[in-house]
């Protein structure tokens, strides 16, 4: 297979490429090339998207394209550029508004599409709505195609300092702060798995929409396996929602934050989207011991990887608080 992986020197764009080229296939990444190195015995043609693509992109012929793109004038610019293979599209779970409710891409409701490009970063809302957008333009303007809509994207590699914590933090040992109740919902996918499941998808030629997401757990059983991975022989102790705001503690991820941890009930439904129909289109995941193991491995070798999420004496200091509430 000819593959064109628009992106390809970071994280998911970069581990497909990787898996493709595992796999013998012919592997080109289009990018500017300043977010890393291509993964090895990949071609790389030089392309900043918000100009019109190169003759090397323009209808030489690829079997499929991936993409990664949040922007929709990039996502034009390439649709037209190569219209006749089959294209893998990731999205992100941020195309639901509905975050309190559970669902499948067939039940759930979209953002109103953001046609225009707007900074991605602004808001996850902003984000969720240009995907939407994003997503007609690959399904409206390609031969076939496929979206794929990632819930939160771990494993080794992982530039965004999220998941990275809890192996840091279960590795430290100790009595560990546990956010929420151990039954709150919590789901995640390996960038691995879900980078094997676009390979497979691109020689398929896979159609449909999907959404990129592992088993739905309770983040007390998460823990229990990611403790599993990581050898950790410490404790757990839960610290209530309402306790940890009151304590300044934020959730999901940066310097304040508890990556993994999202208010109740409003994300009740984020954190369970029902993974059945991805399974069975073929998605497999490893273990939370696996992926955690691993992304202990990657983070002790990988000087300046990136860790958000409390430090150990904020951690402290709010244990401390609650065991004398
Ligand atoms: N991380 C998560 O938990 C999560 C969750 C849900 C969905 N997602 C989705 O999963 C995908 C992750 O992709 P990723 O890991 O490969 O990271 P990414 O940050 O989405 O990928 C960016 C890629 O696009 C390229 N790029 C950026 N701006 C460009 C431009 N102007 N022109 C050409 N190329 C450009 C970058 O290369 P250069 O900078 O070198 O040009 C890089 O290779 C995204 O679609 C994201 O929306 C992620």
């Amino acid at each position: 297979m000819r593959l064109l992986v628009l992106g390809g020197t970071q994280f998911l764009s970069h581990a497909v490429a990787a898996e493709a080229l595992g796999r013998g296939h012919d592997v080109t990444c289009a990018c500017r090339g300043v977010s890393g190195e291509v993964a090895d015995g990949a071609e790389l043609i030089v392309w900043d998207r918000a100009d019109d693509a190169p003759p090397d992109v323009t209808g030489t012929g690829w079997d499929a394209v991936v993409d990664v793109s949040r922007v929709p004038s990039h996502v034009r610019r390439a649709v037209a550029a190569v219209p006749d293979a089959h294209w893998v599209f990731v999205s992100t779970i941020n195309v639901y508004p509905d975050n309190h409710l559970p669902g499948t891409p067939a039940t759930s409701r979209l953002h109103e599409p953001i046609t225009e490009d707007l900074d991605p970063a602004s808001s996850p809302e902003a984000y969720g709505a240009m995907k939407v957008a994003c997503e007609q333009i690959v399904t409206e303007g390609t031969a076939s195609s496929m979206v794929i809509r990632p819930g939160l994207i771990v494993g080794p590699g992982d530039g965004t300092g999220r998941f990275t914590y809890w192996p840091w933090r279960l590795d430290r040992g100790g009595e560990v702060l546990a956010p929420g109740s151990p039954d709150d919902s919590v789901q995640i996918i390996d960038v691995r798995d879900l980078a094997g499941w676009i390979v497979d998808s691109a020689e398929s030629r896979r159609t449909g929409t999907y959404d990129g997401v592992g088993e739905i757990l309770g983040i007390g059983e998460l823990l229990a396996q990611a403790a599993e991975g990581t050898g950790f022989d410490g404790s757990f102790t839960w610290v209530d929602q309402g306790f940890l705001g009151d304590q300044g503690v934020q959730p999901w991820s940066g310097d304040d934050g508890i990556p993994l941890w999202l208010p109740r009930p409003e994300y009740d439904g984020m954190t369970a989207h029902d993974p059945t129909p991805s399974f069975e289109a073929g998605l497999g995941v490893r273990s939370v011991a696996d992926t955690t193991r691993d992304t202990l491995a990657w983070l002790q070798e990988t000087p300046g990887a990136a860790r958000t999420g409390i430090s150990s004496e904020v951690e402290a200091r709010v244990l401390a608080a609650w065991h004398t509430r």
